[in-house]
C-alpha cells in the first residue's frame, strides 16, 4: 500500500526523519531559506499531511491549495498563531503543536536575556573583543543587580512557571499576573504573589512576558503599561512580538521611560526596527527554544502526531480533537 504524502517544510533532525520515513512518502523543503509563499503552496498541493514551522501561514488559501486530501497540520512550535485553527477544523483538518518540551529551554533563554540586559553583557563583550579595553575602572559598564530584585511574570503558564522557579536562586520577589489565579500550591512552590497587572508593571524591576499570542493579547503591552514601569525596569519578551506594541516600546526606550529590554521576538519577523538597535536592548532572532535537544524533541512530537493520525490513533497533542469525532 502506498504511504500518505507528507510535506515537511524543514529537513528536521536525524531521529524524527527516520521515524517519518517509516510512515510517509516525504517531500522535504531543503532550501537554506524558508520557502516563499508560492513555493510553499506549490509543494503543499495534493499532500495528505503537513509538518510546518511557525514561518508558514496556514490560512484558508493554504487549505484550499492543499486540497481535500490534507488531514493534519503538525506545527513544530508550541505557539500556533500562524494557523487558522477554526478554518482547519471546518475542513476536518487536525492541528497539533509541541507543548511541554520547550518550557525549561525557553525559560533559560528568558533568563539569558534578563541577565544580559541587566548586566550589560553585549556591550561588555563588544568592548572586550574590540581591543579598546585599556584598564579596569570602577564605574565601567556598571549594570543593575538582578539578585534581590522584583521579577514580574505576565502569564503564569508552563513557561512562566519555569521562569519563576529560577528566580529563587537569585532571592528575588516574584509577582505574577494571569487571567486566572494559579492554585495556592503553585503560588507556594514558586513563592509567587498574584497581583493586578497595574501593580505588576509598577513594582517590577524585570518584567517577563509569557502569554500566547491571540486576539486578547495582541498589543497587550502598549503606552499605558510602559508608562507604569519604573524608569529602572527592563522588559523581557520571549513569547510573540505582537504582544508588545513595538512603536510604543521604541518611544519608551527613546524617552528613557524604561531602562532597557531583552527581545527574542518582534512584531514583523524577521524585521527588527532600527529604533530597537540600542545599547540597552539585547536582541535575539527568536531563539527561545533553540537547543539541539529541545528542537529535536519538538520535531519528534510533530512526527509522532502525524504518524498517530494515519495509524488511526489520537495525535498526542491535538488542538482540535473535534475533528476526530
Ligand atoms: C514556539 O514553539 O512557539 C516558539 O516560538 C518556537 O519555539
Amino acid at each position: 500500500m502506498s504511504k500518505p504524502k507528507l510535506l515537511s517544510t524543514h529537513v528536521l533532525f536525524e531521529s524524527p526523519r527516520q521515524k517519518l520515513a517509516q510512515h510517509f512518502e516525504v517531500d522535504y523543503w531543503t532550501g537554506e531559506e524558508r520557502p516563499t509563499r508560492d513555493e510553499f503552496l506549490k509543494r503543499l498541493a495534493g499532500k495528505d499531511a503537513l509538518i510546518c514551522l511557525l514561518t508558514e501561514k496556514i490560512d484558508r488559501e493554504a487549505l484550499e491549495t492543499a486540497g481535500p486530501n490534507l488531514r493534519i497540520v503538525a506545527n513544530v512550535a508550541v505557539g500556533y498563531d500562524n494557523i487558522d485553527v477554526p478554518a482547519c477544523t471546518a475542513r476536518r483538518v487536525a492541528v497539533t503543536n509541541t507543548p511541554g518540551v520547550l518550557d525549561e529551554t525557553t525559560a533559560d533563554f528568558a533568563w539569558t536575556l534578563l541577565m544580559a540586559t541587566g548586566r550589560r553583557l553585549i556591550e561588555a563583550d563588544r568592548l572586550a573583543r574590540s581591543g579598546a579595553w585599556t584598564r579596569w575602572n570602577l564605574d565601567q559598564l556598571c549594570g543593575t543587580d538582578v539578585w534581590g530584585k522584583t521579577l514580574g511574570i505576565v502569564g503564569l503558564g508552563r513557561i512562566g512557571r519555569a521562569v519563576a522557579r529560577r528566580a529563587a536562586g537569585f532571592r528575588m520577589r516574584v509577582l505574577y499576573h494571569n487571567t486566572k489565579r494559579a492554585p495556592v500550591e503553585i503560588e507556594k512552590e514558586l513563592n509567587a504573589e498574584y497581583v493586578s497587572r497595574d501593580a505588576l508593571f509598577e513594582q517590577s524591576d524585570f518584567i517577563s512576558l509569557h502569554v500566547p499570542l491571540n486576539d486578547a493579547t495582541r498589543g497587550l503591552i502598549g503606552p499605558a503599561e510602559l508608562a507604569k514601569m519604573k524608569r529602572s525596569a527592563f522588559l523581557i519578551n520571549t513569547t510573540r512580538g505582537p504582544v508588545v506594541q513595538e512603536a510604543a516600546l521604541i518611544e519608551a526606550l527613546e524617552r528613557g521611560q524604561i531602562a532597557g529590554a531583552g527581545l527574542d521576538v518582534f512584531e514583523r519577523e524577521p524585521l527588527i526596527p532600527d529604533g530597537l538597535r540600542r545599547d540597552n536592548v539585547v536582541l535575539a532572532p527568536h531563539l527561545g527554544s533553540a537547543s539541539i535537544e529541545t528542537r529535536t524533541k519538538m520535531a519528534m512530537i510533530a512526527v509522532e502526531n502525524a504518524a498517530a493520525f494515519f495509524s488511526g490513533q489520537r495525535p498526542p497533542t491535538i488542538l482540535n480533537p473535534e475533528v476526530l469525532l
